[in-house]
């Protein structure tokens, strides 16, 4: 583990500390721990845990260590044989072609193999040892109920994807696409080995491939050969290119069809395909230049392929199988405001009446774990937020339309037991219902989080999931949140082992470094380019911070190297959970090191070594049916921070510890991205950057940026400068202008959510998805769409003024934009690469031709925007047509009792009128479907972008009658607005079928 690796400001405490290793199952902690006192007010002075206690066995990764094996030479293979032949594919025996390598672990013998052709689309193939016993199950059967496993479906003889097979050298298997004869996985040429805790497969690839996905990682969209992406679900502060809080063992590749001269240029299509490989373990994907070499600490080959064959049609499969995303009430599409550090209830509510005074759209007020007693879960601090005040402010809050969303961490504390005042109801609940994980000899595992030492839910016990939501509905009774931020659960622990087992007397305990804010802490940097944009403020804060790193190299602990590494040798027919033979390139080292250990014992015996990438994504289911309980047919709305496949079916998710940079408001674009593949649409970022001090400029480009994203919340890290949007009077101008385009745009993005709910399709995009013949985009991602209509091209970096963007099809002459702002359509540049002008408080958003969005109006929230008129924009594409659905519903129901579809098609045609000048005709057609009636609201106007003469006549007919409207045409910016449509159609826009013409 080197500190490059680590930029959580924890983990660089941390890093500050000893190396000493610490290998023991139960580390106690140290006892030359140091009394510090603190500033924060809810910790009393306490026991601050030893920097060691988080330390673990000096590791060197496998990928790092010039003497490790390699078991693709020192392994035999498998041979496969008794081929049985079954409906819809077969099943093999596959046999250890030697002598045993045990290269990582003990070899197994004999494994089973079974090819399904599950669907026209979907091929499944599995491996799995073919002696399983109830004792090693979960060592390699990842069990259905905790993750759906897609089934066999209709039993086709055309099937797009073909599975072979080869015993020469080894077994090796090649999955081909049978339209083009192209092999799309191929394993052949190399060797498979099954050890009990090592699994390894290789796939050839073409050179320079593109791949996407496997995550979550802090990366540009595309993945590079020479990349190892290793998933292990961690509490760690988005380091680039580190594992962190999300378990995704998902690919897409696509393939661009190669043509003379380049790559580029091509008339047909890429294809795409994906690989989801079902797995929960400790895994790690190695991308080399020819091959992608995928190795896991256990658990079977459960492999599934998708083929397209376009990338949406790869999503859509892919996600259908994991679980589509949960439909998000409209409310959530608000704007939420965040920050550690709101210390009370009069504070949280200052901020609210701040957004009020300067006319802010400000939707949903949160709650970072400064409301809690003693920051544990469930329980308010007394003082700081009294549940009367709470309910009084949250009437208020709630009257106004607004939102409430507190967090709730995984951890639950473990009172201390020689103190009865310490007593805690939640966690006697729980231990005494069995609800939390043990160690190995049954005893309670107690690790230690924000609180102190705190014990973990163990979600493979049904009384866990009862308890949680008997303690959810008891608080929500004195605490009526409308939504929940689910956070450290993957699961996180700040201590290696079970730390707390014999030091309870201890509790409540502080961790070993310091809370961001707390004297000593690490210096809190800024944006990049602060020295020159804010040289007064910069100098001081270069004050401020120099004398701050004097404390902080005070207290810091000891450091030292060591170039001594652990390495396990494997014994054969044993597994080693703790220190696993072979080592992955796990952000943090040793798998125990801040999180609960591999040993965790559930109360099936499962232990956390086979499930740990699954700790998020439990909770995050068992939140979702707590709150479907206590809240009746509402649409749950949770935000988590660990998630594996199939979680976006619960929750959304958020970005985890960014930092106020320009580079992570960057990487906030590929991470959204990628989450789009992973079915998590309901995706923003920390908005002006989590750790560190944001600044103007930074925090301007970041509010506009974010407006774009389905989830748009600014939070930031305890201690740090204020960054609500009103901190600077040119955040608030820029803020309130991406904000009311995205007000605009809602009706569209919460249509677009419908259709991720009801068909996996994404919302935010890449563009290479929606221009899949264009090569050159293969690693856009800079610039995203919204759906397949809004084309967002940020400013990134810091000091520029413009931004140098692509239109796709523009220049090949398939697509026109229009500038939002001026509805005019895009010159056609001379380059692809246009240079845009964005000055600070401009973010470039187009229209895509082609596209109808009915929109409504901004208003200080959503409540009150979805009473506003509404209005069409109708772009035209280059042929003079565009389309556009619009979903509605009362945006909070599970089953809504009512909805509706409306469709909307549009065309302009030219023609030549007697005096033989240009004009134009025009019609709209609206079909309706369905009976959901409340947002039958007046059409206010209609704007056609892409005219390019005149009208041919003034007078705005609707189904063929006459109707009283106004009608501009802008010949300058070729555009046609109908307005004053307020009283046709008896004032309610979708209430039956329409057309309007011109
Ligand atoms: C974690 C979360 C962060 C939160 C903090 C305190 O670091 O990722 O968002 O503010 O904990 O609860």
């Amino acid at each position: 583990m080197t500190a490059s690796r680590i930029s959580h400001w924890a983990q660089q405490a941390f890093m500050l500390t000893s190396l000493l290793a610490n290998t023991s199952d139960f580390a106690a902690v140290d006892t030359s721990r140091t009394m510090a006192p603190t500033s924060i007010t809810s910790f009393q002075a306490q026991f601050t845990v030893a920097p060691t206690a988080d330390v673990g066995a000096p590791l060197l990764p496998n990928i790092e260590d010039p003497n490790a094996r390699d078991a693709q030479v020192e392994c035999p293979g498998y041979l496969a044989t008794h081929l049985d032949l079954k409906d819809c594919g077969f099943t093999a025996q596959l046999s250890l072609l030697g002598e045993a390598c045990d290269v990582y672990g003990t070899d197994i013998q004999d494994l089973v193999l079974t090819v399904e052709h599950q669907a026209k689309t979907r091929l499944h193939v599995n491996i799995q040892p073919s002696h399983i016993t109830p004792e090693n199950g979960s060592w390699y059967i990842l069990n259905e109920t905790w993750v759906p496993a897609p089934q066999q479906e209709e039993c086709l003889d055309a099937s797009d994807l073909v599975f072979s097979w080869t015993n020469t050298p080894s077994f090796g298997f090649n999955v081909t696409r049978t339209s083009s004869q192209e092999v799309i996985f191929s394993t052949d040429g190399s060797k498979l080995i099954y050890e009990n805790q090592f699994i390894e497969f290789v796939t050839s690839m073409d050179e320079g491939y593109n791949l996407y996905g496997l995550g979550e990682v802090i990366h540009g969209l595309r993945l590079q050969p020479g990349l190892t992406r290793t998933i292990y679900a961690a509490d760690a502060g988005d380091p680039v290119d580190g594992n962190i809080y999300g378990s995704h063992p998902f690919y897409l590749e696509t393939r661009y069809p190669r043509v003379q001269g380049g790559n580029t240029g091509s008339k047909d299509s890429s294809t795409s395909h994906g690989v989801y490989l079902r797995n929960a373990h400790a895994q790690e994907i190695l991308m080399h230049d020819t091959n992608v070499t995928w190795r896991t600490l256990g658990g079977d080959i459960d492999l599934y392929f998708f083929s397209g064959p376009s990338q949406t049609e790869v999503t859509s499969q892919y996600i259908q199988q994991i679980g589509l995303p949960v439909m998000q009430q409209y409310w959530t599409l608000g704007y939420h405001q965040c920050r550690w550090g709101y210390e009370n209830w009069s504070m949280t509510e200052e901020v609210v009446n701040n957004f009020a005074k300067f006319e802010i759209p400000l939707e949903t007020m949160w709650n970072d774990i400064d409301y809690m007693k003693g920051y544990r879960d469930f329980d308010n601090d007394p003082i700081r937020f009294p549940y009367d005040e709470g309910k009084e402010f949250l009437d208020r809050l709630h009257a106004k339309g607004q939102h409430y969303v507190p967090i709730i961490d995984a951890a639950i504390y473990h009172p201390n037991p020689w103190n009865e005042s310490d007593a805690y109801q939640v966690f006697n609940d729980g231990n005494e219902t069995g609800s939390f994980m043990l160690n190995p000899d049954g005893s309670l595992y107690i690790g230690q989080v924000w609180p102190g030492f705190t014990v973990f839910p163990d979600w493979m016990t049904m009384s866990a999931s009862k308890w949680w939501l008997q303690t959810m509905a008891a608080w929500q009774m004195k605490v009526p949140f409308d939504g929940l931020w689910i956070d450290m659960n993957e699961v996180s622990s700040f201590c290696v082992g079970s730390c707390g087992s014999k030091n309870l007397s201890q509790n409540p305990v502080h961790p070993a470094f310091k809370l961001p804010g707390e004297p000593g802490a690490l210096v809190f940097e800024y944006p990049e380019g602060f020295n020159i944009t804010n040289a007064t403020e910069a100098a001081s804060a270069q004050y401020g911070s120099s004398t701050q790193a004097a404390a902080a190299s005070k207290t810091a602990g000891p450091s030292s190297t060591t170039t001594d590494y652990l390495r396990t040798t494997p014994i054969i027919g044993e597994r080693n959970i703790n220190q696993p033979p072979y080592v992955i390139n796990h952000v943090h080292g040793d798998l125990a090191v801040h999180a609960t250990s591999p040993n965790a014992t559930h109360h099936n015996g499962v232990k956390e070594y086979d499930v740990h990438n699954l700790y998020g994504h439990q909770l995050l289911q068992n939140t979702y049916r707590a709150m479907t309980a206590i809240m009746p047919g509402k649409r749950p709305f949770i935000i988590g921070r660990s998630t594996f496949a199939g979680s976006g079916n619960y929750s959304g998710h958020w970005g985890g510890d960014n930092f106020s940079k320009f580079t992570y408001m960057y990487f906030s674009i590929p991470q959204a991205l990628s989450m789009s593949l992973f079915g998590l649409p309901m995706f923003g970022v920390d908005t002006c950057g989590f750790g560190g001090n944001s600044d103007e400029e930074l925090c301007n480009r970041w509010m506009m940026l974010s407006a774009f994203f389905p989830f748009y919340r600014n939070h930031n890290v305890l201690g740090a400068i204020s960054q609500e949007p009103y901190v600077w009077e040119s955040v608030m101008e820029a803020t309130k202008v991406a904000m009311n385009i995205r007000f605009q745009l809602l009706p569209y993005m919460y249509t677009l959510f419908y259709h991720a709910h009801t068909s996996g399709d994404t919302v935010m995009r890449a563009l290479a998805w929606e221009f899949p013949k264009d090569a050159l985009l293969a690693d856009a991602d800079r610039q995203f769409l919204l759906g397949s209509a809004i084309l967002v091209t940020p400013v990134l970096t810091q000091g520029h003024t413009t931004v140098d963007g692509v239109f796709p099809g523009l220049v090949e002459g398939t697509d026109v934009y229009y500038d939002w702002y001026n509805q005019s359509a895009m010159n056609v540049p001379k380059k692809k690469n246009t240079t845009i002008e964005a000055p600070l408080g401009h973010i470039p958003v187009y229209v895509r031709g082609g596209n109808i969005l009915a929109t409504q109006e901004m208003r200080m929230t959503t409540r009150e925007a979805r009473k506003t008129d509404w209005s069409l924009i109708v772009a035209m594409d280059k042929d003079g047509r565009a389309n556009g659905t619009l979903y509605l519903d009362d945006g909070v129901s599970i089953e809504p009792e009512a909805t509706k579809i409306v469709i909307m098609g549009g065309q302009v045609a030219v023609l030549a009128d007697q005096a033989r000048r240009n004009v134009t005709t025009l019609r709209v057609d609206v079909f309706v479907d369905g009976e959901f009636t409340d947002l039958d609201l007046p059409l206010a106007n209609v704007t056609v972008l892409g005219v390019a003469a005149p009208p041919a006549s003034l007078q705005v007919k609707v189904d063929k009658k006459n109707v009283t409207a106004c009608v501009e045409y802008c010949a300058e910016r070729q555009r046609l607005v109908i307005s004053d449509l307020q009283q046709v159609l008896d004032g309610k826009v979708w209430r039956k079928n329409w057309s309007l013409t011109l």
